[in-house]
């Protein structure tokens, strides 16, 4: 399976990409998540990501792309993986098509989770990310068993930095304005299905399912 998971920020790509991940045993391939780890390193790319995304904006397309593909020749994607944030506007999305191509691979299906504004601001200021294992929680929907602390192992948990109201207001409207067109270019190309990512993480799963086999299988 090579699945796309577009959506605004705070869709719950990441938490379904994960779950789906751990269904299928192929790996979530988070751009976000590369782009922190280069962060994390303190070099002068490092600060020139965190310069973006503190703000709120796109990463050159570049360093993105560089990250990506180097993590797509990783061995555990070969029998497929679950991109989450990538891509986020047709010149990536047209570098993924023939990235694939270079191996006669395509992607099989794009799907789009969608979530109104009002509900995307009260999920991403509850959010807390471990800074050891990336696992995610919510204060309210999904908290851990002792505040600030890892369920599954042990790591401090934090905000990010691009929570922030302001910073998250500037993502919706490069969502809308940079990415959102994607869902017409993948309509266009026969692979876009798009499922409400409004309830229960589980509810929105079997969605996604639904969406890719036609059947909803529930998760083991
Ligand atoms: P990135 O890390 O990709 O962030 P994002 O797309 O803004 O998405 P989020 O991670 O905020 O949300 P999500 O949809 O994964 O939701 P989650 O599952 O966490 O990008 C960050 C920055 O990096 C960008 O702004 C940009 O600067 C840069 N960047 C990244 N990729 C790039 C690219 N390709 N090109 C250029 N720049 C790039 O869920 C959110 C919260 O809601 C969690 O607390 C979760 O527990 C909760 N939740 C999830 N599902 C539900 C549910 N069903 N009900 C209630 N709560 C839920």
């Amino acid at each position: 399976m090579r699945l796309v998971l577009l959506g605004p920020p705070g869709a719950g790509k990441g938490t379904q990409a994960r779950a789906l991940g751990a269904l299928w045993g192929i790996p979530q391939v988070a751009s976000g998540d590369l782009l922190r780890a280069v962060v994390r390193e303190d070099s002068d790319l490092g600060r020139e990501a965190a310069s973006y995304m503190d703000r709120g904006q796109l990463v050159p397309d570049d360093l993105v792309l560089k990250l990506v593909d180097a993590r797509l020749r990783k061995e555990d994607a070969r029998p497929g993986f679950i991109l989450d944030g990538f891509p986020r506007n047709v010149t990536q999305a047209e570098a993924l098509a023939k990235g694939l191509e270079r191996y006669k691979l395509k992607l099989d299906k794009v799907v789009a989770v969608i979530v109104p504004d009002e509900e995307i601001v009260k999920r991403i200021s509850g959010r807390r990310t471990c800074r050891n294992c990336n696992a995610m929680y919510h204060v309210m929907f999904e908290p851990p068993a002792k505040p600030g602390v890892c369920d599954k192992c042990g790591g401090e948990l934090y905000q990010r930095e691009d929570d922030a109201e302001e910073t998250v207001r500037e993502r919706l409207k490069v969502f809308a304005e940079t990415t959102r067109p994607l869902l017409a270019h993948y309509d266009r190309l026969g692979l876009l299905a798009q499922v409400n990512g409004v309830g229960r993480t589980d509810e929105v799963e079997k969605r996604i399912l639904t969406a890719v086999n036609g059947v909803a299988v529930p998760p083991k």
